[in-house]
């Protein structure tokens, strides 16, 4: 988590490490900083967000032509000023760094550095590499090199950038397991967490591989490897045109980004299913080139993911084994890495991620490889991150930037793929006619207009939110498909309003939560027209008779009737396979309007951040 900006220009570098940092505040906004060289080192640090640091470069009138910045998502030491990068230290030139991910032997290298005379003023594990930097530059006076022989000590995940004051107009970057990338402008050159940060600035990127170290003046660049603590070879790596637009990355008409990437759902769907709205028949070859061989052998699915991600392959888990008849696994990535699981050599290993960096899908994949797992498929959002070069499949979902921390469009994103890579299965094992896959087709190209038309209960989802504001607990149930729906909903709810909330498969009602129910309690149901329903409805009988109050999600079809201390928002007919797509927009609105009733910041909910690449 952590964002993170480097400039060096021929001007003033404030407002384009201001401007990206902005870009960057969803991976973390605990505390913000930056420094500039300008006769001397000036740093300005704040524990408020990076408008506030704005405000404060504002005041004091802070220029220089270079910079480093950082966004920071606390780790090691509360969110204080004192905690906030960029760090410094030195003895005979002041260094200043920015760092993104954890050193995992921070507190060896600290005792050691302490030993060396170094004073710690701040408990993080950023301040160990400032040091080390220092200390070594005491022995080796160029900064790249001695950025080299102290990596070579550094242990764990990151992503850095790193300036001096004795040699202004250079920025050394480097990447170990935490995203970096280097922006190539006209009047300058950048280095940042992410493309959105410098697409102000300029389209041409370099993506730096793991363990790449990048030197940075205004008139050029270069990048190393280096080994066993010195420079080892220059590299060459190719430079992208970013296809991001500015659209893509603003709010436009909208007041949050959450409310933006709900909205931008049927756009997102139809962009990611595109091959196949032009397709006559789904082909393998969407999954990567060796698709059709590696997915012919398989006979079973094991997917690793995290927080929404993990909720997708929950849903898939019931497709895969319905429609392709494949045993299917789902695994939270942090539990199954540290897990003694057994690997079959027909699995196939699917990682779900948004963003591509999450640290425990990143390590549960490499783990599952480590046991002997061949096969792996990424759906992810990023088409450069870690995740897509870990697997030999992949498929991108093509939602755009997702910047609200709730995760929204990335979640129907990923469960249209999967339905994809459901009907591919299915119809490479002849689970599937010629008929029912043409079915499928006209379902999956229907969805996006079918999203439009879910998008249209928003006034009554608003109503509802009114009533669940003053609410300290709510249960979501589910059943079946939508189980995991339900999940997703608490998730999305306890996330940006606070509120707690707790999803139950609807038949363990009865086994314990019916305890909890009261006229406090609101129940929301996802009660689809499918087989399930009738089972569901007991069960709803079961919590209005304790008084509790329900909100059903239902379909036109469902013949639930609404009543006293009943509410019903109805959907479309029901959407068959498509279903668990289509109710989750109600959820995400009525999270989104809760939280907007509470006042609580619905992009940015405390403690959180979108992109977790800590363990
Ligand atoms: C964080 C985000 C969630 C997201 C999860 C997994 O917790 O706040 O919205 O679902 O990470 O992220 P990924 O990028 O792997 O999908």
């Amino acid at each position: 988590m952590c964002g993170i900006v480097g400039a060096v220009a021929k001007n003033n570098v404030v407002p384009v490490l201001l401007e990206g940092l902005l870009r960057l505040e969803y991976r973390g906004y605990d505390s913000a900083g930056l420094v500039v060289a300008n006769d001397g080192l000036h740093r300005l640090r704040t524990t408020g967000r990076v408008a506030e640091l704005g405000k404060l470069a504002n005041e004091q009138e802070t220029l220089g032509e270079t910079g480093i910045a950082h966004t920071r998502w606390a780790t090691h030491g509360v969110p204080s000023e004192r905690n906030a990068h960029p760090h410094y230290s030195g003895r005979i030139s002041k260094i200043a760094v920015v760092h993104n991910g954890i050193i995992e032997n921070y507190e060896i290298m600290r005792e050691q550095l302490q030993a060396e005379g170094f004073e710690f003023v701040s408990d993080t594990d950023t301040e160990v590499i400032a040091h080390l930097i220092a200390f070594n530059l005491q022995q080796i006076p160029d900064l790249l090199e001695a950025v080299c022989a102290s990596i070579s000590k550094l242990q764990g995940a990151y992503a850095i950038a790193v300036m001096e004051e004795a040699r202004p107009g250079r920025i050394i970057a480097a990447r170990n397991g935490a995203p970096l990338l280097l922006g190539l402008g006209d009047t300058g050159n950048y280095a940042a967490s992410d493309a959105s940060a410098l697409l102000q600035v300029t389209k041409n990127m370099i993506y730096l591989e793991e363990g790449d170290v990048a030197e940075l003046t205004s008139d050029g660049y270069r990048i190393v490897s280096c080994l066993n603590g010195k420079i080892d070879k220059e590299i060459t790596r190719a430079v992208h045109k970013s296809n991001l637009t500015s659209e893509a990355i603003n709010l436009g008409p909208y007041a949050h980004f959450m409310q933006k990437e709900i909205f931008e759902q049927p756009g997102a769907v139809a962009n990611t299913l595109e091959m196949v709205f032009n397709a006559q028949s789904i082909s393998p070859r969407l999954f990567g080139n060796d698709a059709e061989k590696i997915l012919s052998q398989i006979d079973s699915i094991l997917i690793l993911a995290c927080g929404t991600s993990y909720h997708a392959g929950l849903v898939a888990s019931y497709w895969l084994e319905t429609v392709a008849g494949l045993p299917c696994n789902v695994e939270i990535a942090s539990e199954y890495r540290y897990r003694d699981p057994i690997a079959g050599p027909n699995t196939l290993v699917v990682g779900i991620s948004q963003s591509g960096e999450t640290a425990d899908t990143l390590a549960a994949l490499n783990y599952a490889q480590s046991l002997g797992h061949q096969h792996s498929l990424s759906i992810c959002n990023v088409a450069e991150s870690a995740l897509i070069r870990q697997t030999n499949l992949r498929f991108l979902t093509r939602a755009g930037p997702e910047i609200g921390v709730a995760s929204t469009k990335a979640f129907t994103t990923q469960l249209a793929s999967l339905l994809l890579l459901t009907v591919t299965l299915a119809k490479m094992r002849n689970k599937l006619s010629g008929e029912r896959e043409n079915e499928m087709i006209a379902a999956l190209r229907h969805l996006p207009a079918a999203l439009q038309l879910a998008l249209q209960v928003e006034p009554q989802v608003k109503a509802w939110a009114e009533k669940f504001a003053e609410k300290n607990h709510a249960l979501f149930l589910g059943r079946g498909l939508h189980y995991p729906i339900a999940m997703e909903g608490a998730l999305k709810l306890k996330e940006i309003s606070y509120i707690h909330a707790e999803a139950y498969a609807a038949g363990e009602l009865k086994h314990g939560p019916l305890a909890l129910v009261d006229k406090d309690m609101p129940v929301v149901a996802i009660a689809p027209n499918d087989v399930l329903l009738s089972k569901l409805k007991s069960n709803l009988q079961e919590v209005h008779a304790r008084g509790g109050e329900l909100y059903v999600f239902a379909d036109a079809d469902s013949h639930i009737q609404q009543s006293e201390g009943v509410h019903i928002i109805r959907l479309a007919e029901h959407a068959g396979l498509l279903s668990p797509i289509l109710h989750t927009i109600p959820l995400q609105m009525l999270a989104y309007h809760v939280a907007l009733q509470k006042g609580t910041d619905v992009d940015k909910p405390r403690n959180l951040a979108k992109s977790v690449t800590v363990e």
